[in-house]
């Protein structure tokens, strides 16, 4: 295949993006009054506004001629297809068919009977669980659950359950250990009783070190509870939850084609299940299946996922964009930047093709984000005259009219217009005049009050964060992450990299007090260190 640099597609979006060098975004909107309508688009409960990217309707035409000569359509076939598109791995990524309805086939096997068999154990257990009818080894009722995993197996459930609290059933606790730092574990277990306590360990391997930990920690702090009353797994490695100590019937299946940070949806989700009741829980699916249907079936000019892509690769490779911030205005979604930080990141953070070349150009950018309006207080200040293009996704559920949420919703829109727009010096000026400056005053000080604005964003709406808008929501994110890997010919899907921090830190484990090992001269002096302080 021909680098993707090298296409005419990519040299035609080069030569888009020198003609609109220096052009203001408040141009384009002068220009097009029919920017917003042009721009903007819906699938089921949200609605997705580009009109403050940098680009046009030529850049946007040229941008889908990118992904349909690079195949997506074919890309799309294949992973929907359940064919081996993890090719570093020879697995598919089938995680479409976690909340399918129709048969799903892997080499011509539908998946979606043992999808369902793995749900109705999920909603089997999270019933009882929920009724106060699973008890713990003293007779007791199990009234709070506590997830031990770490990445794909924390980061998805973990957030959902924060951002559907209005949803979860109040008398049980959940919560979530990943931190191989035992103050996670003993912090989130203080107020705990073992009796009343379930531990759900979420390992797709169990073989995770930190998981492992956190396991064995568990099983001392719950003293005489027996651990058949007082554990689940959620494995692919059923085998090794058994050598644990989990009896098989307590294990909830994990499918080798989904991928970690994929599996919300799985067995994965079963503490959110457990928190908001499994009947939620398929709004949550149903939600997601929308936009599936959407991203498969809509031509790539009006595709939600695919658009999201293609505006957040101009930005990264056309534009120089290095970060996208991530800014929910909405409490709850605070934990959305760090979700999205795997599933972009982690898919995305590679340099090497498919076909064994370098990519050629910039792959997954940084991604950041916290909570708005809390942000704002701390680094917007950047956004408006700091020296880098940051562009930002809003994600604002709009919810019930009130004074504190249109204040909210108002903050977002503020946020999202004047970041755009921006202030000139002719404004910061009279700005100060107005508050009675002289003329002298007003002169020196309107270079500090100007913000040059231009900055770009995308705006998401939705009517109200529900478990099938949340549903809905995610699975743009992670359809885009799939088309942008498409695009750039990277595997979205493997972790290879992540895999050698592991195996470095299993090397460095056994050698922190003998000192022995050939490191390089940072890593054995700091370890020289640490037995020093050891001795002491
Ligand atoms: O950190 C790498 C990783 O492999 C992630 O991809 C994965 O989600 C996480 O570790 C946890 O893995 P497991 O579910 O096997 O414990």
């Amino acid at each position: 295949m021909t680098p993707l640099t090298q296409t005419p597609e990519w040299q035609a979006l080069a030569a888009q993006r020198d003609t609109l060098a220096g052009r203001h975004l408040k141009q384009f909107f002068a220009d097009d009054p029919q920017r917003f309508a042009r721009f903007s688009f819906r699938c089921g409960g949200l609605l997705a506004d580009f009109s403050k990217q940098r680009l046009t309707a030529e850049t946007l035409t040229r941008l889908v001629r990118l992904a349909e000569a690079r195949d997506l359509a074919g890309f799309l076939r294949r992973m929907a297809a359940g064919e081996a598109i993890n090719a570093t791995e020879n697995r598919a990524a089938l995680h479409i068919a976690l909340r399918a309805e129709k048969p799903c086939r892997i080499g011509g096997r539908d998946v979606l009977p043992e999808v369902r068999a793995t749900r109705a154990h999920m909603r089997e257990l999270s019933e009882a669980i929920r009724a106060g009818a699973w008890r713990g080894s003293s007779g007791k009722p199990i009234n709070a659950v506590v997830n031990l995993g770490i990445g794909g197996s924390d980061l998805g459930p973990r957030m959902a359950v924060q951002a559907l609290r209005e949803f979860a059933d109040p008398q049980i606790t959940i919560r979530f250990v990943a931190n191989i730092d035992p103050a996670e574990f003993a912090d989130t277990t203080r107020d705990l009783d073992p009796a009343h306590t379930l531990f759900i360990v979420s390992s797709k391997t169990f073989t995770t070190q930190e998981t492992l930990a956190n396991a064995r920690a568990a099983r001392a702090w719950l003293g005489e509870c027996d651990p058949a009353r007082h554990f689940l797994a959620v494995s692919n490695n059923v085998a090794a939850a058994r050598a644990f100590g989990i009896p098989a019937e307590n294990c909830l299946a994990m499918p080798e084609w989904v991928g970690g940070r994929f599996s919300m949806w799985s067995a994965i989700g079963l503490p959110l299940a457990c928190a908001i009741g499994m009947g939620a829980f398929e709004d949550l699916l149903a939600g997601a299946r929308e936009m599936d249907e959407h991203f498969l079936a809509t031509p790539f000019a009006e595709n939600l996922p695919v658009l999201m892509a293609l505006v957040g690769l101009w930005n990264i490779d056309f534009l120089g964009a290095e970060s996208l911030a991530v800014l929910p205005y909405a409490h709850r979604l605070g934990l959305l930047p760090a979700y999205l930080q795997q599933l972009e990141m982690e898919s995305n953070g590679k340099r090497i093709t498919l076909d064994n070349r370098e990519v050629g150009c910039a792959t997954a950018p940084i991604l950041w984000g916290m909570a708005g309006s809390v942000g704002q207080h701390a680094f917007h200040q950047l956004f408006y005259q700091g020296t880098r293009l940051t562009p930002i996704d809003f994600v604002v559920p709009v919810g019930d009219a009130g004074p504190e949420q249109e204040a909210l919703v108002a903050n977002a829109l503020a946020q999202g217009a004047a970041v755009m727009k921006g202030k000139t010096l002719k404004e910061a000026k009279g700005q100060l005049l107005a508050a009675g400056k002289s003329e002298a005053e007003a002169e020196r000080l309107a270079p500090h009050l100007a913000c040059p604005g231009n900055q770009p964003s995308t705006m998401l709406l939705m009517p109200k964060l529900t478990p099938r808008t949340l549903g809905s929501l995610i699975a743009l994110y992670e359809h885009k992450v799939a088309v942008q890997g498409c695009l750039w010919g990277v595997n979205s899907f493997d972790q290879w990299g992540v895999e050698h921090g592991k195996q470095m830190a299993r090397e460095i484990l056994p050698r922190m007090l003998s000192g022995a090992g050939d490191f390089d001269a940072s890593t054995a002096g700091l370890l020289a260190a640490i037995r020093a302080w050891r001795k002491a």
